[in-house]
C-alpha cells in the first residue's frame, strides 16, 4: 500500500448544503485498502450512521433486526432519531488566560512530551502545549496586540504556527521561525482578524506530521465586537464549545504513526478523537445549559476529510467557514471538514442530539467510518432570540483584472511537488513572489490522483471555481484550506495587504500533513515591489 492506491475520494467535493450524506466517501472498494482497517467499519456507530443516511428510511425496516442483535436492549425502542447515550464526559480544553502588560496581552504556552490514552486502554508517548496532549484554548480579540512566550521543551526544533491568522511572516511560525530544544520564541502582533476560529501547530520542515498527530494543536477564538457576535453564543465552554476532531494512525503498542513506512506497519488501527477522548467506542455527553450552543468544529486530522451532522438527520445552523462569519446563517445537512479546515454551527435544542463524524479518504485507508462522538443534551430554559438576518457583508471580488497563476500539486513517486518544486528546505522549495497589495487569482490544480487539502498563510481567499462549477452556499465564505480532489481543481482569489519582507515568507501546501513534510509546500514572499 502506497500512496499511488489513494482512491482521492471519487465523491468530489459537492456544494455543502446539498449533499447526501449516506455513501460520501464509501466509494473506496481497494480490498488491500480495507483490509487495514481493524473492523472498524462493524462496529454499532457505523451501522447507526448508515441508518441515518439519506438512504436510511427506506431501509430502516430490513436493518432493524441487524440492530437488535448489534446493539443492548434499550436500543430495540430507539429509534434513527434517538440520540445515543452518552459514557463520557465532553472535556473542554482549558482557556489559557492572556496577562496584560505594556499594551500586549501575554500568553505562556510550553511545548512539553507526555502520555496519554490515544487507544483505551494503551499508553502512547503523546505530546502537548501545557499539558499532555493538545492545548489550551487561546482568546485574542480584534485590535489587541498579543504577545506569546511559548517554549520548547521537546528534545527537537519546532516552531508554532498560527494557521489562519493575518499576521507578519516574521511572526506566522513558518519554518523559518523554527526554534531549538530549550529555546523561548516570543512572537507578537497586533490582531487584525475579525471573528473567527483559528488554530496553532507546529510547522517545523519535515517534523510537522509526527509533532501534530502526537498532540501538539490547540484552537484559538477570535472575539470581536460586531453585532454578529454580540447575537450569537459566546461564553466559552458553556455556550461557545471548542470540538477538535482527529483521526489518527496508531499500532497495537500505542505508537502513533505519521509517516509512510510507519503507515505500513501491520496491524494499525485508526482511533478517532474528540478533544483529545477517543471516541471509537465512547459517545462524549454535554449538557447546554442554554436553548443555542455554538460548536466551533476543527480538524486536526493528518490527512482524514471528517464530515459533521446530526445523528437524527436534521441540519446544522452553519455561520462560519474557516476564515470567519457567512453572510447568513445557512442550514446544511453536513459539514465536510478536510484537514485544517474549521466550520462554527449553532444549535438550538428542545431535545438532546447526537453528533456524528463520519471520517473519509486518508491515505492508508479507504472506506469510511462513522461515529457518534457527542451527545448533547438541552438542560435549558431561556428562549434565544431569532439569529440576526445578516451576520457578514462579504463583497464578491471581481477578479477581471487579477494577476493569474497556476500552482500545481504534483508528485513524484513519494516525492510531493508544487510547481515541480520539493520544498523538503528552504532553499529547494518553489517561490511565489508578489507585492503588497496585489490582487491575485490562482488555480490550484490537482496534478495527482491522491486528495489535497490546500492551504494558503497569510490571507483568506474566496472560492472562485470549484472543479470548474461556480461555488454556491457556504462556498462562498471565506476560507485559508480547501479541498483539491484528485485530477481536480480550484480556482482561488485574494489580496496581499498589510505586510511584507524580504526575507520572511509565508507558506502555501497541503495540509495532509505528510504530503507538507514529503515536499508538497511553497513559499509566498511579498514585498514592497
Ligand atoms: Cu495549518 Cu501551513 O499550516
Ligand atoms: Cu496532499
Amino acid at each position: 500500500m502506497t500512496h499511488d492506491t489513494d482512491p482521492a475520494s471519487g465523491a468530489g467535493r459537492q456544494s455543502n448544503g446539498a449533499h447526501a450524506r449516506s455513501g460520501r466517501g464509501d466509494t473506496d472498494g481497494h480490498s488491500e485498502k480495507t483490509k487495514g482497517r481493524g473492523g472498524k467499519g462493524l462496529h454499532r456507530r457505523t451501522f447507526l450512521g448508515g441508518m441515518a443516511g439519506a438512504a436510511g428510511l427506506a431501509a430502516f425496516g430490513a436493518a432493524g433486526a441487524t440492530f437488535s442483535l448489534l446493539t443492548d436492549g434499550n436500543d430495540n425502542e430507539a429509534s434513527a432519531a434517538d440520540a445515543t447515550t452518552a459514557t463520557a464526559t465532553l472535556t473542554v480544553p482549558d482557556l489559557l488566560e492572556g496577562t496584560a502588560s505594556g499594551g500586549a496581552t501575554s500568553y505562556t504556552l510550553t511545548a512539553k512530551t507526555g502520555t496519554g490514552e490515544v487507544l483505551s486502554g494503551v499508553t502512547s508517548t503523546t505530546a502537548g502545549y501545557n499539558g499532555s496532549y493538545l492545548g489550551p484554548t487561546m482568546k485574542w480579540t480584534t485590535g489587541d496586540t498579543v504577545l506569546l512566550n511559548i517554549t520548547n521543551t521537546l528534545g527537537d526544533d519546532t516552531s508554532v504556527h498560527f494557521h489562519g491568522a493575518h499576521i507578519p511572516p516574521k511572526m506566522d511560525g513558518g519554518p523559518q521561525n523554527a526554534f531549538a530544544d530549550g529555546e523561548t520564541w516570543s512572537p507578537t502582533f497586533e490582531i487584525k482578524d475579525e471573528a473567527k476560529t483559528l488554530w496553532y501547530h507546529p510547522h517545523a520542515l519535515g517534523t510537522t506530521a509526527e509533532q501534530v498527530v502526537h498532540g501538539l494543536a490547540g484552537m484559538i477564538i477570535v472575539a470581536d465586537d460586531s453585532d454578529a457576535s454580540a447575537a450569537l453564543p459566546s461564553e466559552y465552554g458553556v455556550d461557545d464549545i471548542p470540538i477538535i476532531l482527529q483521526c489518527l494512525a496508531v499500532d497495537s503498542s500505542g505508537d502513533v504513526k505519521y509517516n509512510v513506512s510507519g503507515y505500513l506497519g501491520a496491524g494499525l488501527s485508526y482511533p478517532v478523537l474528540c478533544n483529545g477522548t477517543n471516541v471509537d467506542s465512547t459517545t462524549l455527553g454535554f449538557t447546554a445549559t442554554r436553548k443555542r450552543t455554538r460548536f466551533r468544529v476543527l480538524n486536526a486530522s493528518p490527512a482524514d476529510i471528517m464530515t459533521v451532522q446530526r445523528g437524527d438527520g436534521g441540519t446544522l445552523t452553519q455561520i462560519a467557514t474557516d476564515q470567519g462569519y457567512l453572510t447568513e446563517a445557512t442550514e446544511v445537512t453536513s459539514i465536510r471538514l478536510v484537514a485544517g479546515a474549521r466550520a462554527e454551527f449553532v444549535l438550538d435544542l428542545e431535545d438532546a442530539v447526537t453528533l456524528q463524524t463520519v471520517v473519509t479518504t486518508g491515505w492508508i485507508r479507504g472506506g469510511s467510518g462513522t461515529y457518534d462522538f457527542l451527545t448533547v443534551t438541552p438542560d435549558a430554559s431561556d428562549s434565544p432570540a431569532d439569529l440576526p438576518s445578516s451576520l457578514n457583508t462579504i463583497t464578491r471580488y471581481d477578479t477581471s483584472a487579477f494577476t493569474a497563476r497556476t500552482i500545481t500539486l504534483g508528485q513524484s513517486g513519494q516525492t510531493m511537488t508544487i510547481n515541480g518544486s520539493a520544498g523538503t528546505s528552504m532553499s529547494s522549495m518553489a517561490m511565489i513572489s508578489t507585492t503588497l497589495d496585489a490582487e491575485e487569482v490562482w488555480t490550484i490544480k490537482n496534478g495527482t490522483q491522491l486528495e489535497h487539502s490546500f492551504h494558503l498563510h497569510d490571507v483568506p481567499f474566496q472560492l472562485i471555481e470549484i472543479n470548474g462549477s461556480t461555488p454556491t452556499g457556504v462556498d462562498l465564505g471565506w476560507y485559508d484550506t480547501f479541498e483539491v480532489v484528485g485530477g481536480g481543481s480550484i480556482k482561488i482569489a485574494m489580496k496581499f495587504t498589510d505586510f511584507t519582507d524580504d526575507t520572511y515568507m509565508y507558506m502555501l501546501h497541503c495540509h495532509l500533513l505528510q504530503h507538507e513534510d514529503e515536499g508538497m509546500m511553497a513559499a509566498l514572499m511579498v514585498t514592497d515591489g
